[in-house]
């Protein structure tokens, strides 16, 4: 205790230095007429009629943030904007607010009325920064994607005034060269990779091997994409990140650098020897530097870089033997190599090792790490600040700025959920704060497509002066541009009464009983009641309104049902917990209920291309270009989403509920496991839970791997079936699901110690500790 006083003490509060972050340097590679022309691009590709002037002009960055104004002038829009990327925003906000259109990621409704309405506006961003990316949504989302599909994105970044986010770049193909160059063996680099599909853990040192060799076809189509999307992102003034050393290296060092210090790397959740626990290279070896020096110049091909480079050393890795000093070297290590490298680098720093292991770092380490580096050199990512924010807890970073970030999902795992609540008022108050560090907002979930609300509205707070006031008019008016009518404004009230009020410590992870191994120790549990939830749906499927017919409201449609579906299933599955000790002809009727629901769930989820399997995997087989890069490819894309892992280390992390997903694989498996069971009852036979489970591991797990499945097709008009379907399950009346155990207060949070995580317990999994407040 002392100890840290002292510290606090000694170092006091650090002034904020955004030198190295200047806008106005880093957002004007490209010129004025370049970023203009660029912006212009994007627009006429949305609206190809619209006359839309645009005037680029650095000089307009208002205290270092982007600014845009908007003004009509007979049937010409104008824009005038701080860079290009600020003028697009400046064009969606014309198109969200004055013609009530919304360009989401899955679905999109342009509407721009003839005679343009009366608009003069100017919008100044509250923050330097609008960023964007976890280090895993590349593998969770963007993964299959080719120029094509990247070039849309990176225009639906410029949209939403996105001006940082990770590069997309060729990592492996640059690796590869620096291990040749280092002297491994072609053997040794194929036995490193990962498949495609989990390369962000390969990244970061949690994994290698698995799903590998990484195919030629892979290397060559990431250099492409590399080398346009990086261009066009500079282009519009987006500042690319691209991504450094971080210390970890193969196993093959140990033969090549015999001399060298190399600490270990523990297992990371359950994978074995051959896949796991990597090597650390000691960050005081000269080599350090030579290999960050190598990997920089490679990757970046000797064209300019956005100055911001990602780098995480320790995320969800234990590297032993374990030090304050290890920390310090690391810390100085990179800091170090990626000045000498470019004299105005940043370090961009992902929190999550102080959220996921508290014990692991202890305040004085976490301090330690970040006051290693000079201050403004480092910019932390506050990964998840809306269940976990740690900007407090460490002293807003000790002088270091940070970005608050809403990390929303892990896995892509899908389902209806978002934190409105929260989302709408910290992001306020931690930027007013006084002493913040906070120099922007950011979207950093593992994966997209899904719940656009909450992504849109997180967005919104970049430049909103204060909270959305009355939310239900919000909603309302989200409901409007998305699909273009006003009949769904009474569905959306019940939803954010529900699915999208969640403020909970739970661990939010997307896995539902309907999607989880069957086990009969499943604690389903939920933080709204399922007649909000069903009012909610009444009110979409009831809608007769030809004016709403589009495919945001269909998505919207499919995705509310679905979720009513999942609810009820829950609550079956704990009627069929009850019901085991009742008679066999009770217990069948509630499995037989209970397999019907996810039978229906797969109806309705085949009604919607965006709620299909056989894109991902279709997407997947693309690159291939001969047969053993084709299974390669497969199998990366179905593993990731079952098994994740060759044994099922971390099975179903990132399940997607998907149609085909259901009719081949939940379905099945749960059947397999609530029907073996019921013949065992019926027959006065014994029956084994973790027997069943290892028998659905090799039937159907396993199995889904190496099969090939077909695409369901829809089976009538989807709001004939919503409505049939609201009808047949909204008159059962079962028991709410438990609540979620711990509210946060706002203001006063929980220590993880107080938090009872036991409905937890069977995640399949690492089960961590969650830290809010520090260890001293
Ligand atoms: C397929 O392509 C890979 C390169 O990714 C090559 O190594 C392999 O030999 C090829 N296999 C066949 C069957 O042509
Ligand atoms: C490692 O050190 C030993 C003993 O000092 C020396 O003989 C050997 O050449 C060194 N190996 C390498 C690869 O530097
Ligand atoms: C902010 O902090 C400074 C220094 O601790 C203090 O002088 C000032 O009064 C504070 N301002 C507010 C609004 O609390
Ligand atoms: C929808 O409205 C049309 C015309 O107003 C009517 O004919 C039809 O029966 C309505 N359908 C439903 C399901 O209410
Ligand atoms: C469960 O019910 C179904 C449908 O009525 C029936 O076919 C099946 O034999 C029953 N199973 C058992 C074990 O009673």
């Amino acid at each position: 205790m002392n100890q840290f006083i002292l510290l606090l003490l000694v170092t006091g509060v650090r002034g904020l230095n955004l030198d190295y972050l200047d806008p106005t340097k880093l957002q004007t590679k490209a010129s004025p007429t370049v970023q203009r022309n660029a912006a212009l691009r994007i627009i006429q590709s949305i609206s190809a009629h619209q006359a839309v002037e645009i005037e680029v002009d650095p000089t307009l960055f208002s205290d270092k943030k982007d600014v845009f104004s908007l003004k009509t002038s007979k049937d010409k829009l104008i824009i005038r904007a701080s860079s290009g990327v600020a003028a697009v925003w400046g064009f969606n906000h014309f198109l969200k607010n004055y013609c009530k259109s919304q360009i989401a990621w899955q679905v999109q409704r342009v509407t721009i009325p003839s005679t343009l309405p009366e608009v003069d506006e100017t919008v100044v961003a509250n923050d330097r920064f609008r960023y964007y990316q976890n280090v895993c949504t590349v593998s969770y989302s963007f993964l299959w994607w080719k120029v094509k599909e990247w070039t849309t994105h990176v225009a639906w970044m410029a949209l939403n005034g996105i001006n940082l986010a990770l590069a997309p770049v060729a990592q492996e193909a640059a690796w590869a060269k620096v291990y040749r160059q280092l002297g491994m063996t072609e053997q040794e680099i194929d036995q490193h990779f990962t498949g495609p599909a989990f390369l962000s853990w390969l990244r970061m040192g949690n994994v290698h091997g698995w799903g590998g060799p990484l195919p030629k076809s892979w290397h060559e189509g990431q250099k492409n994409i590399q080398k346009n999307i990086v261009e066009l992102m500079f282009e519009l003034g987006i500042v690319p990140v691209f991504p450094a050393f971080s210390g970890h290296v193969p196993k093959a060092f140990e033969r090549i650098f015999p001399n060298t210090t190399l600490y270990s790397v523990v297992k990371w959740n359950r994978f074995d020897e051959d896949y796991c626990c990597g090597l650390y290279l000691d960050p005081n070896d000269p080599l350090f530097k030579r290999i960050s020096k190598m990997f920089l110049t490679e990757v970046t091909g000797g064209t300019d870089t956005g100055h911001i480079y990602t780098s995480d050393p320790f995320n969800e890795v234990k590297i032993q033997p374990w030090s304050t000093s290890l920390v310090r070297d690391t810390a100085r290590a990179i800091h170090t190599s990626l000045s000498e490298f470019d004299e105005k680098s940043v370090w961009l720093l992902q929190n999550w090792m102080f959220v996921s292991d508290p014990v692991m770092w202890p305040m004085a380490r976490v301090k330690t790490l970040l006051t290693s580096v000079p201050n403004g050199r480092l910019l932390l990512l506050d990964l998840q600040s809306e269940q976990w924010p740690q900007y407090n807890l460490y002293d807003m970073y000790y002088g270091q700025p940070f970005i608050w970030s809403m990390l929303h999902n892990f896995g892509a795992t899908l389902g209806m959920f978002g934190n409105i609540v929260t989302i709408n008022k910290d992001v306020y108050e931690a930027r007013s704060q006084n002493g913040s560090t906070m120099i922007g907002i950011g979207l950093t979930p593992e994966g997209i497509n899904q719940n656009y609300v909450v992504y849109d509205l997180m967005l919104e707070s970049a430049w909103r002066k204060g909270p959305v006031v009355d939310m239900e008019a919000w909603a309302r008016e989200y409901a409007r541009r998305r699909y273009g009518c006003d009949a769904a404004s009474e569905a959306w009230k019940y939803l954010l009464k529900s699915v999208y009020s969640f403020n909970s410590l739970n661990k939010m992870r997307g896995k539902y009983v309907v999607t989880r191994r069957p086990s009969f120790r499943l604690k389903p549990w939920a933080w709204y009641k399922s007649s909000d939830l069903m009012e909610a749906l009444k009110n979409f499927v009831y809608i007769n309104d030809t004016n709403c017919d589009c495919e945001g409201f269909k998505y919207d449609l499919v995705d509310v049902t679905r979720q009513a579906l999942q609810y009820r299933a829950e609550q079956l599955y704990l009627k069929v917990l009850i019901d085991r000790y009742s008679t066999v002809k009770t217990l069948n009727a509630t499995i037989i209920q209970f397999l019907d629901a996810m039978q229906d769930m797969s109806l309705i989820l085949s009604e919607s291309e965006h709620f299909s399997a056989i894109n991902w995997v279709k997407d997947a087989s693309a690159w291939a270009t001969n047969l053993s890069e084709l299974n390669t490819y497969e199998l990366n894309a179905k593993n990731q989403i079952t098994l994740w892992g060759p044994k099922g280390e971390i099975t179903d992390y990132a399940c997607k509920q998907w149609a085909e997903m259901f009719l081949y694989y939940y379905i099945p498996r749960w059947s397999l496991f609530l029907n073996t069971f019921l013949e065992a009852q019926a027959n006065d036979n014994v029956w084994n839970e973790k027997t069943t489970q290892d028998y659905i591991r090799v039937v159907v797990e396993e199995t889904f791997t190496t099969r090939p499945f077909d695409k369901i097709t829809p089976s009538m008009d989807v709001r004939v079936l919503a409505v049939k379907l609201y009808e047949k399950w909204a008159s059962i009346v079962l028991d709410d699901l438990p609540m979620s155990m711990v509210k946060v207060d706002s203001g006063k949070r929980t220590t993880f110690a107080d938090v009872d995580f036991s409905s937890e317990v069977d995640d399949p999994t690492v089960v961590m500790l969650w830290s809010t407040t520090p260890i001293v």
